[in-house]
């Protein structure tokens, strides 16, 4: 070995041995410039090239540029092995535990109005009803006019109506109640027809233990040829057996503008100190021939509707004794619903 060979090799045993302890990038960076930088040893060997006999220097710069090489394995191996190291310290700073039990969700049953409507909604759909809905913000025309309410008559009054500035569009208000979507139905289909509309309505009405100026209302409507009293009341028969297990019904002569003959029905009902009652549970009746001329339906058609508080019927089957819990919000009221069963 020439003694040039064995400087090249003390360099790159020193410069191995210092590239392999660097402990960090930035120590790499400093261990490496003594060698590769631009004042580094390498630098200083290519330089003494041109001052080599001429048949020499080939052959020596070949050795510097392996010499020059080996460094900058060394360097990549190096780097190569800081990367993998500061990766294995992010992944297990960052480590997720599969083995730890999961952290629960807090969940809530279905609010008990969702879960009343929709039970009714089933119970209605299994009898070939449909679901329609409308607006909130309603046609006075059809919340009131076309359900055969006579203008300037009382009975506008009777439902407090929240009345709407509409800009000169026509009057509007706040629907009243679920009954104009009868109107809606009719007008976009020809009979037979056989729907429910569940949905929010407004009265303008001071808040108490059972009233609030929001609630929610079920209309049913059925029209066709040959619809009859004496079905509207097995249709409502089976309903409220399905709803409340019982099928003791009383039909009391009422009066709506939109129906003839009109009836309010009761429901007997034992109450939370044991004793029954009878208690109003829907308004209904035969659809009046003034509502089908209004919807330009023929003079044959026959048909029954009636309309129920959502509010009223979820009351009953949990027994809630005021109308506001179901607008609280509260946590500790709606909870109580968990997998309850009214029956
Ligand atoms: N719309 C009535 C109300 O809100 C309820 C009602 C009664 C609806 C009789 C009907 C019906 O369809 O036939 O007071």
């Amino acid at each position: 070995m020439t003694d040039g060979d064995q400087k090249l090799a003390e360099i790159e045993g020193r410069a191995k041995v210092a590239i392999e302890g660097a402990a960090s990038f930035p120590d790499l960076e400093q261990a490496k410039a003594p060698f590769v930088g631009r004042k580094g040893e390498l630098q200083a060997l290519f330089r003494i090239i041109p001052t080599l006999p001429a048949d020499e220097r080939g052959t020596f710069g070949k050795r510097i540029n392996a010499l020059k090489e080996a460094v900058e394995g060394f360097v990549q191996a190096r780097s190569a092995a800081l990367r993998a190291a500061q990766l294995e310290l992010e992944l297990a700073e960052n480590a997720i535990d599969v083995t730890l039990p999961g952290r629960p969700q807090a969940t809530c049953p279905p609010h008990p109005l969702t879960a009343t409507l929709e039970e009714i909604e089933s119970v209605f759909r299994s009898m070939g009803f449909a679901v329609a809905e409308g607006p909130e913000v309603e046609w006075e025309a059809l919340n009131f006019d076309a359900l055969n309410f006579p203008p300037n008559h009382p009975a506008r009054d009777m439902q407090d109506t929240f009345f709407v500035d509409s800009g000169g569009t026509g009057p509007q208000v706040l629907r009243t109640h679920t009954s104009p979507v009868q109107i809606r139905t009719m007008l976009q289909h020809d009979p037979p027809v056989r729907i429910i509309c569940p949905g929010r309505v407004y009265r303008s009405e001071t808040q108490d233990a059972s009233h609030s100026a929001v609630f929610h209302q079920v209309e049913g409507l059925m029209v066709g040829e040959g619809v009859s009293f004496a079905q509207l009341k097995g249709v409502l028969q089976h309903v409220v057996t399905e709803l409340f297990g019982t099928d003791e019904l009383r039909f009391r002569p009422s009066y709506f503008p939109f129906t003839e003959p009109s009836a309010e029905v009761d429901m007997r009902w034992k109450m939370a100190d044991g004793r029954d009652r009878w208690l109003e549970i829907l308004g209904c009746g035969m659809v009046d021939p003034e509502v089908f001329k209004a919807v330009g339906y023929p003079a044959e058609v026959t048909g029954w509707a009636f309309g129920m508080g959502v509010e009223r019927m979820a009351m009953l089957r949990h027994g809630v004794d005021d109308i506001r819990h179901f607008f609280s919000g509260d946590l500790r009221f709606l909870r109580q619903f968990a997998g309850v069963d009214a029956r």
